[in-house]
């Protein structure tokens, strides 16, 4: 059970002070029934809230998919620098967090929610669920980097990084590729470039199991899931 004007607010429907004039206004109705004060008790999980005949819904769980953008943190606090959940300006919760993290200098697909079992489903190195990454990179990559990536690398401090899918788009003085790994250690792709003696210098991830990074979102952009995509998650 949670208090009318606080189930509205954390709806969007808007601020604590203009949700109570609504209910005041006799605007709001629960199962049917005007609501006379915003201190009224409400159970969202059962009990039907509208606003001038519109049902609002309570969604316990928000998905949002992010293009992140370069120089912005993935985290949910930070005392220097924005971070990837204050750029979810639609948020209603105020619990969302991004599942795993992408370097302040990497762009691309993160997940942005508050469903903390999902989030560990995905991370879970047990579950083995692929994150394909794009990246540009100083030097050319050979087939025999590939090779070294198939057969897995030391990646420095004790750190071992599993056999991955290379697959060469350009090879230059500077190299185009995509990566395929399954885990998700501390800087893991430039560390693995960085074991074979290149450098990154740009990386994107482009999926994550079955989400896949919308083409049309520009980085800093972002939407909520489709439900077949949080099916699909889930
Ligand atoms: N690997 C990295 O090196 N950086 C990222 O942001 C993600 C994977």
């Amino acid at each position: 059970m949670m208090r009318l004007d606080k189930y509205l607010s954390e709806m969007g429907e808007g601020t604590r002070s203009e949700v109570k004039k609504y209910i005041r206004q006799g605007m709001v109705t629960v199962d049917g029934v005007p609501a006379k004060k915003p201190e009224e008790k409400v159970d969202e999980t059962c009990q039907t809230v509208c606003i001038n005949g519109r049902k609002i819904g309570y969604e316990k769980f928000e998905y949002y998919m992010l293009n992140k953008p370069q120089g912005v943190v993935s985290a949910t606090v930070d005392n220097h620098d924005k971070t990837v959940v204050e750029l979810i300006e639609s948020r209603r919760q105020k619990d969302l967090f991004p599942v795993g993290r992408l370097d302040k200098d990497t762009e691309g697909l993160l997940l942005i929610t508050n469903d903390g079992e999902t989030a560990h489903r995905l991370l879970a190195p047990n579950k083995h669920v692929d994150k394909v990454y794009y990246a540009k990179i100083q030097g050319r990559v050979t087939e025999e980097t590939v090779r070294k990536f198939s057969e897995g690398l030391n990646i420095g401090r004790d750190e071992f990084a599993k056999p991955s899918k290379l697959h060469i788009l350009k090879a230059d003085e500077k190299s185009e590729i995509e990566l395929t790994i399954q885990e998700g250690k501390f800087h893991q792709v430039k560390r693995m470039f960085h074991a074979v003696g290149m450098e990154v210098i740009y990386l994107k991830r482009l999926s994550m199991g079955t989400l896949v990074l919308d083409p049309s979102l520009k980085p800093g952009e972002y939407r909520p899931l489709e439900v077949n995509e949080v099916k699909k998650l889930c």
